[in-house]
């Protein structure tokens, strides 16, 4: 019933738009969150702007609705009454529930939903209460993940032929200030040496269907030329909606303590050591991710960041562990963004894989715009040379400690529980 509707809408709102070339969508950085980015929406006719978290590591997509009960709903949010185009799905309330334990409930709605002037008709979740970790900087989350119950914001842009290659491109400019998502194609300016390709893993042991995050199969982790124990099935997920690199709590530890690093005083999630003099330590050892024919290196100070912790009224600043602990994690780790800034990551849809570049995060560069995937980019294995990089080694501006927590905890957007509360 509503499918007619919905295809006089599209058609009437994307006629200009279908020319399936490959378009490059800013991202902005999340403020008072540290590796995380936003990238702008416009939704409704006339449109309303709106600025989401950008998220791979999710499905859904959700604004806030400008009648939101609870305290945070301070933004704006989402006037449905104002926009022409917009309709009511399902008017249940249903609860979206992130893996952090954080949620959001609302009504299914839909309306058109532009970004960076690629338009879809798309169905997303109304929050009336936001009991979600996002924060106000943001008003709701764009998912790319794979497909739950709904089409995705990505999935429409390909059954519209918006985009004639099904993948997406990510990049972040070196001072983490902004980065780009180009829908539709890769860029061969954005990163050095050539792409390693990898399959993407299904949720059930043998790797295999179903399918729900962009993720493949993390073959080994190795440190001072010693292999941490993962098990055999053990994936990589690669999302953007994370900002640290999450682990089991029990591989976590392990890490980290074989670093040499703590408990960070006062909490019970970031481990660190005091460096007042901003400094990290070179005996640190390099850090290798084993993914199929290549590895991915990282330096001592590629996954060291400081972070500052305000204690009997002095500012004392840690040298602190990008690999954090999560009991909600068994068998995969989460790169995140303070890893995967170093990359050039493609999620190429069609082909079911996932391909990784060092980064060429010169930002006078210009893009490329290449319409191509897996079957069509170079193939190659990773050069790890490329793009050797300095996370901070300036601590007049280190991250304050409660903002990285925050935008931890913000993020396990793993597996969602949809439930209709009758
Ligand atoms: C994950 O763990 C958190 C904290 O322990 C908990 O609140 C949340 O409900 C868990 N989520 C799932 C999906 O198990
Ligand atoms: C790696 O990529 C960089 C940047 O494109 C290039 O300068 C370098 O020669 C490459 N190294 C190898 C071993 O291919
Ligand atoms: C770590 O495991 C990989 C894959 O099994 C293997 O090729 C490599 O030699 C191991 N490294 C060490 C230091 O044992
Ligand atoms: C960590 O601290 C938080 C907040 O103080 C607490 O809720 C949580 O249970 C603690 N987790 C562990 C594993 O101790
Ligand atoms: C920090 O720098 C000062 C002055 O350069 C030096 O005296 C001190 O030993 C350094 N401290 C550490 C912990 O490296
Ligand atoms: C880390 O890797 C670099 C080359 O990428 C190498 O120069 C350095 O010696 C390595 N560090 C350790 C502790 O092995
Ligand atoms: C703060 O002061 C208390 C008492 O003097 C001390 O035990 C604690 O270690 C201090 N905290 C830090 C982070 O220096
Ligand atoms: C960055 O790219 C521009 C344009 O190609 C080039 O002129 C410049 O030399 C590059 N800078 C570095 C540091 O590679
Ligand atoms: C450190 O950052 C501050 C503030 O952005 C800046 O003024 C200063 O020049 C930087 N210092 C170095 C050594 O880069």
């Amino acid at each position: 019933m509503l499918f007619g509707l919905l295809s006089i809408t599209v058609a009437a709102v994307h006629a200009n738009v279908r020319d399936g070339t490959p378009k490059e969508i800013q991202l902005s950085s999340v403020s008072a969150s540290p590796f995380m980015f936003s990238v702008g929406v416009e939704v409704g006719t006339p449109s309303q702007s709106f600025k989401l978290l950008f998220d791979s590591g999710s499905s859904s997509m959700w604004i806030r609705d400008s009648n939101c009960g609870s305290q945070s709903c301070s933004n704006p949010g989402f006037v449905s009454a104002k926009s022409k185009t917009f309709q009511t799905v399902n008017s249940n309330s249903h609860s979206i529930n992130y893996m952090d334990g954080s949620f959001i409930q609302g009504p299914l709605v839909e309306d058109a939903v532009n970004v960076g002037g690629k338009s879809v008709q798309q169905e997303f979740y109304l929050a009336k209460t936001d009991g979600s970790a996002v924060g106000f900087a943001v008003d709701g989350i764009l998912g790319l993940a794979f497909p739950n119950t709904l089409p995705t914001f990505f999935g429409n842009l390909i059954s519209s032929n918006q985009i004639t290659k099904q993948v997406f491109s990510v990049y972040y400019s070196k001072d983490l200030q902004s980065g780009s998502m180009l829908l539709g194609g890769i860029d061969t300016n954005r990163y050095g040496g050539e792409l390693l390709w990898n399959l993407v893993y299904g949720d059930s042991s043998s790797g295999s269907a179903p399918f729900s995050l962009w993720k493949t199969k993390l073959d080994y982790l190795s440190m001072s030329d010693k292999n941490v124990t993962l098990s055999d099935s053990f994936d990589l997920i690669f999302d953007t909606g994370t900002a640290l690199s999450n682990f089991p709590v029990a591989i976590a530890d392990k890490i980290n303590t074989a670093l040499g690093f703590s408990f960070i005083p006062g909490q019970n999630v970031t481990y660190g050591f005091p460096c007042p003099n901003s400094t990290v330590p070179t005996a640190l050892p390099n850090i290798s991710f084993g993914l199929g024919s290549g590895a991915i290196n990282f330096h001592p100070e590629e996954y060291v960041y400081f972070s500052s912790l305000v204690s009997n009224k002095t500012t004392h600043v840690y040298c602190t562990s990008a690999f954090v602990g999560r009991p909600n994690l068994t068998d995969s780790a989460i790169f995140g963004n303070i890893l995967t800034q170093k990359l050039y990551v493609v999620h190429d849809y069609k082909n079911m894989k996932i391909g990784v570049a060092a980064a060429n995060r010169n930002t006078t560069l210009t893009g490329a715009f290449v319409a191509a995937d897996s079957t069509d980019a170079p193939a190659g294995s990773w050069n790890g040379s490329a793009d050797r990089y300095t996370m901070r080694t300036n601590n007049s501006k280190p991250f304050s400690n409660s903002g990285v927590i925050s935008a931890v905890s913000l993020n396990l957007l793993i597996t969602m529980l949809l439930t209709l509360n009758r």
